[in-house]
């Protein structure tokens, strides 16, 4: 399996997304992951599936056949635990949901901050402003994570250019990842030639167009990424299936990658899809797809009277 260099650390390129992923259905995910020969799991605390997928990893350590060093788990500080006392505490508690002593990568979630014990904005006030909690400061509670041995690795997620730029300039130690959607109809050529100067590894989410996301999320007209002819006809021609294709474009590209699954036939073919070979026809082809569609708009934190907007969000 390709890796990504953190440091000294390397992280294995195809990760198992667990957004979406019901309790009732994480741990038979996770399992099935790892059996098959993941050894990358990617979480946060708002999926609502922690302590499940806790229960997995510690069930298969306690089996034997894979350790908890042979495993790289992500997870993500919530927006609402921005303020610097806030940072460690959520940090624990997630680590106490996973069955974990320590965290191999903590991504600062969204550069938006919320009012302590709020999962989603209900109004404006529950929303906190850049300029009230910057994000500076919320980076710097999180280098104090890495100092502790908390955290092996920080970085951050949905980060656009200039955002990510600034905590570059500000910050002791420098993001090591930048998670952000990123399939051909989002491709971000910018931002992924930036990330290269600038050495700040990516992961992209929403590989596969998360197809399963909630109804509220999605677009009338929204085009089904499984379904484009382009990448259909190239998976047809190398004997493999859309998923598959989208995920040897995003290893093809540098960039890790976290597809969702709960089926134990997909978990399986999505890794294996690390065995395709696409040609530089087929990456042409598929760079001839972008046309800016972001399947997570973020549009749950700009509601009216937020100090958010989705220019200030992506500044697209
Ligand atoms: P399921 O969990 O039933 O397999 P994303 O990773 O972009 O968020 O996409 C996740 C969505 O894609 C889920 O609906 C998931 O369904 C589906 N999915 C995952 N793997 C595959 C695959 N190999 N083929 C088709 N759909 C897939």
């Amino acid at each position: 399996m390709d890796t990504l260099s953190l440091g000294s650390d390397e992280m294995p390129i195809v990760g198992l997304g667990t957004w979406k992923s019901a309790p009732g259905e994480v741990y038979d995910a996770v399992r099935t992951a790892l059996d098959a020969g993941y050894r990358h799991v990617d979480c946060a605390p708002i999926y609502g599936n922690e302590p499940e997928v806790g229960r997995a990893l510690d069930e298969t350590f306690a089996g034997g056949d894979v350790s908890r060093d042979d495993v790289w788990v992500t997870s993500k500080l919530w927006n609402d635990a921005h303020a610097p006392e806030d940072v460690q505490p959520a940090l624990e508690s997630t680590l106490e949901d996973l069955q974990l002593e320590t965290i191999d990568l903590y991504l600062m979630h969204w550069p938006v901050a919320l009012k302590p014990d709020t999962s989603m904005p209900q109004s404006p006030d529950d929303l906190v402003s850049l300029d009230e909690q910057p994000l500076a400061e919320t980076w710097a509670a999180m280098e104090e994570l890495v100092d502790d041995g908390l955290a092996r690795h920080i970085g951050v997620s949905n980060f656009n250019i200039p955002k990510l730029q600034s905590l570059l300039e500000a910050g002791r130690i420098a993001p090591e990842m930048n998670q952000i959607e990123l399939h051909p109809y989002l491709p971000q050529t910018e931002m992924v030639s930036f990330a290269r100067e600038n050495d700040v590894p990516l992961t992209a989410y929403s590989p596969l167009g998360s197809k399963d996301r909630p109804e509220g999320m999605k677009a009338d007209d929204e085009p089904i990424l499984l379904e484009d002819p382009t990448i259909v006809e190239i998976a047809e021609r190398h004997d493999a299936t859309p998923a598959q294709v989208l995920i040897r474009w995003a290893i093809e590209r540098g960039t890790a990658v976290i597809p969702k699954s709960v089926n134990a036939g997909r978990i399986k073919e999505n890794l294996a899809a690390a065995d395709l070979s696409l040609t530089d026809d087929d990456m042409d082809a598929l760079s001839g797809l972008g046309r800016g569609r972001r399947y997570v708009r973020g549009e749950l934190w700009t509601l009216e009277g937020s100090p958010y907007t989705l220019e200030s969000i992506w500044e697209e």
